[in-house]
């Protein structure tokens, strides 16, 4: 069991690319922590720093108490899981599994006990004889797990371990690993570009962009209280409706005018806002604070927003509604009961205890 620490890490790769940019934060002993972001932003450099497949330029890691900077990977007690497995392939399942404990001269029998055991908790007893070539992706995606777990690190490195995986497979490898997570209760830290893995996986998530963290929290601080507009954006699916408009005061009270609508703002929000009266503003609001009024039995007038049906999704639980008012396009998630026209003109209802509000020229977060 091991905590990890990163402080002002920083990895320039030859030629120049700045990887990872001064990134700080702490795994907790035991904690599932994600780190997501688009391609690129520097979520494999920054796990394979941690594993010690890559050196550091400036900053300093930490696993458990001790300063790894320096320590070479096979000493740093961790195991790393990866997106294409890594198997040997003219080894059987049993023999990839035990590889790593043969190399450090663990005893024959203490080798298959370990081996045994990590079978059985993924499911993959009656395919240890087995090569890669004989098995599903899920299953060898299984096996590299398994080659992990009988290490008995004291933390495990996965880096994007499910998206060579359809898509069922992937939603049911998730499951899985969570109970594991619950059942080994070792640290572990899991890479990934797709939000919804972190958001199902994670105690706490790691947001990054072009090497940079931009926010670390639960995923539901993360959904509620993005720190700006990225956050905002890459957090959630469809991703956040974002429309340029104005703060004006209309009868002492603060609207958020768009241009060919304006939404009234609750109470909570005008202290936060009063700086912008007047000026230009970013408003965000999700799908799901989206009502069609039909189905709204007291909707307040001033939060009333007219808006086109242009396409039609219907999800089975839910439908997307893609709406056009004058000046911009959003999405509504709506009941699976709700089934207006295209083209048809419909009132839409904003929740304004729900919204988000941006400032235009920082993209951090005013409310
Ligand atoms: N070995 C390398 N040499 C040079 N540049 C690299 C190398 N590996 C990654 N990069 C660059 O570093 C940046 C971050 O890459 P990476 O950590 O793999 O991102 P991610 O895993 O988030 O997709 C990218 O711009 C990538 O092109
Ligand atoms: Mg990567």
């Amino acid at each position: 069991m091991a905590q990890v620490v990163l402080k002002d890490v920083s990895k320039t790769y030859n030629g120049g690319v700045k990887a990872v940019d001064r990134v700080s934060f702490e795994v907790q002993d035991r904690e599932f922590l994600v780190l997501v972001g688009p391609s690129g932003c520097g979520k494999s450099t920054t796990l394979r720093m941690v594993a010690g497949l890559e050196e550091i330029n400036e900053g300093r890691i930490y696993i458990g108490d001790r300063l790894v900077n320096e320590v070479p990977a096979k000493d740093r007690n961790i195991a790393m899981v990866f997106q294409n497995y890594a198997l040997y392939p003219h080894m059987t399942a049993y023999e990839n599994m035990a590889f790593g404990l043969k190399l450090r001269k663990y005893p024959k029998a203490e080798i298959a006990t370990r081996v045994k055991e990590a079978a059985e908790i993924l499911g993959i007893k009656d395919l240890l004889h087995r090569r890669p070539g004989e098995i599903s992706g899920g299953e060898r995606q299984r096996v590299a797990v398994g080659r992990a777990i009988v290490r008995k690190p004291a933390v495990f490195l996965f880096d994007e371990p499910l998206s060579n995986l359809d898509a069922k497979m992937r939603v049911q490898m998730r499951a899985e690993l969570n109970k594991l997570h619950i059942r080994l209760q070792t640290t572990m830290i899991y890479v990934t570009h797709d939000q919804v893995e972190a958001m199902t996986l994670g105690n706490r998530i790691v947001v990054m962009k072009d090497g940079v963290i931009h926010q670390i929290a639960d995923p539901i601080t993360l959904y509620d209280h993005p720190v700006n507009q990225f956050v905002a954006s890459f957090i959630g699916n469809p991703p956040m409706n974002f429309m340029n408009g104005r703060m004006i005061r209309v009868d002492s009270k603060l609207y958020f005018d768009e241009g060919s609508f304006r939404v009234k703002l609750v109470d909570e929000m005008t202290a936060k806002l009063m700086p912008y009266e007047g000026k230009p503003i970013l408003f965000g609001i999700r799908s799901e604070d989206i009502y069609d009024k039909l189905f709204v039995s007291l909707a307040p007038p001033e939060n009333i927003v007219k808006a086109t049906v242009e396409i039609i999704e219907p999800m089975g639980s839910e439908v997307y509604l893609y709406m056009r008012s004058k000046r911009h396009t959003f999405i509504a998630r709506v009941g699976g009961h709700d089934r207006p026209e295209v083209n048809q003109d419909i009132d839409m209802v904003f929740d304004m205890s729900r919204v988000h509000f941006f400032d235009p020229e920082t993209e951090e977060t005013v409310v």
